[in-house]
This record gives C-alpha cells, sequence and structure tokens, in this order.
C-alpha cells in the first residue's frame, strides 16, 4: 500500500444543491486527509484544458458548459491508495447506472451532471492538481 493523493472537484450541480458537506464528510470518514480546498468557477479556456482528453467527443461542449455553469469544490485528498479508492466511491460516471452506495449511485441520475469527478490515474492527479492549485494551497 502506498500514500497517494487524487484531485477531486464537487461539479456545479452538486453545489447548487446543498450536497458540498455531505460528499466531503464522506472522503473524511472513510479516512482521507484533505490537503488542499477550494471554491472557484472555471473559465471556458480552463475548462477546456481540464477536459483536454474529451475533446472532440460528443459530450464535450455539453460538458465544458456545464462546468462552467457555476462554482465548483475541488481539493486534493492524501491516503492509501487515494486513486482507486475514491474512484470506487464515486462509482461509475453514469449515475443511473452507479451502485447505490457510491456517491453517484446515491446523488446522480445523469452522465453529464454527475455530481463529482475524481482523477482516474496517478499520472492524471498529478497533472490535475498542478493545474487548479498552485503549490502554496497545497498543506504538508
Ligand atoms: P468526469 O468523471 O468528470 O469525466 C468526464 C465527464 O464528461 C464525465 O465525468 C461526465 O460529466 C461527462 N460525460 C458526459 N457524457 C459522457 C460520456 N458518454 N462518457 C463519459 N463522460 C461523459
Amino acid at each position: 500500500m502506498t500514500v497517494e493523493r487524487t484531485y477531486v472537484m464537487i461539479k456545479p450541480d452538486a453545489v447548487s444543491r446543498g450536497l458540498v458537506g455531505e460528499i466531503i464528510s464522506r472522503f473524511e470518514r472513510k479516512g482521507f486527509k484533505i490537503k488542499a480546498l477550494k471554491m472557484f468557477k472555471f473559465t471556458r479556456e480552463l475548462a477546456e484544458e481540464f477536459y483536454a482528453e474529451h475533446k472532440g467527443k460528443h459530450f464535450f461542449n455539453d460538458l465544458i458548459e456545464f462546468i462552467t455553469s457555476g462554482p465548483v469544490v475541488a481539493m486534493v485528498l492524501e491516503g492509501e491508495n487515494a486513486v482507486e479508492t475514491v474512484r470506487i466511491m464515486i462509482g461509475i460516471t453514469d449515475g443511473r447506472r452507479a451502485s447505490p452506495g457510491s456517491i453517484r449511485g446515491d446523488y446522480a441520475l445523469d452522465i453529464t451532471k454527475n455530481v463529482v469527478h475524481a482523477s482516474d490515474s496517478l499520472k492524471t492527479a498529478e497533472r490535475e492538481i498542478n493545474l487548479i492549485f498552485k503549490p502554496n494551497e497545497i498543506v504538508d
């Protein structure tokens, strides 16, 4: 087991529905440490860079419209096997098919408005953390 850091983001649908505390609380109760936390609104430019791997896909424009539609809450979580464990906790992309008990399974009924994002690999986590947070925003 290795201690890892991952990037997690509560999306505009969950922020406007008042689910921020509930979602952060799940990660804290699981045992993850919050190393950075902030609320901000994506510019179109930053959103397109963040989701660059999806450019050209049929859902890209809807995704950018959605993620820039309101504030998000971004965090860096640290703990054993953080990348894989957090992905299990959030559930699969489509909220309608995500397992009950997962965050998307409990709170999402849509594939675009799916409440939360988390890095899918250590390499992605490093890229996303560095894109969203300055080094002095992360607590050691
Ligand atoms: P996320 O985990 O943030 O990564 C890409 C996002 O694109 C995804 O969550 C959804 O919000 C959105 N999306 C919309 N449609 C799809 C799709 N068919 N496949 C994957 N992601 C999709």
